[in-house]
């Protein structure tokens, strides 16, 4: 399935009656499997989680670890990149040169990469370099 479509089914199940912004997410992983999120809101509004993090999630249950390419879909006037939280969780599993493909309905709107949209992420050697 396209990671287009793969984020416009999640997207369908969103949860967003809170804020109304219902997003899907889709991850393309190295050996070509799809995995797909929805934000998913709650009345105790900071508990929500984002489609991103839906579609990361989804992948490491399924023993995936290694994302090489990334759609967002949400409908608004300008493109809609990942908020920074998941820009972190997904530098998690993705180097900087991976492709993140912002969508609208009608499908794609712009393209960028990870890299570019987390410039100066923490690491794992930032990590490791701060232990004692
Ligand atoms: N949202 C996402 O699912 N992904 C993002 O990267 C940006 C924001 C969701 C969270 C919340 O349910 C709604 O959009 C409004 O912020």
């Amino acid at each position: 399935m396209s990671l287009f479509d793969a984020a416009s089914r999640a997207r369908e199940n969103a949860h967003a009656p809170y804020s109304g912004f219902k997003v899907g997410a889709a991850i393309r992983c190295r050996d070509g499997r799809v995995f797909a999120g929805c934000n998913v809101e709650n009345v105790a509004l900071p508990q929500g989680t984002c489609a991103e993090a839906g579609a990361v999630a989804a992948m490491v249950a399924a023993g995936e670890r290694d994302i090489a390419e990334v759609l967002v879909l949400a409908d608004a006037p300008d493109p809609v990149p990942p908020c920074g939280g998941c820009r972190q969780k997904l530098a998690e599993f993705a180097g900087p040169e991976t492709p993140v493909i912002l969508a609208g309905p009608d499908g794609e709107r712009a393209r960028t990469t990870l890299g570019a949209l987390l410039p100066g992420a923490f690491t794992r050697q930032h990590l490791e370099q701060g232990e004692t």
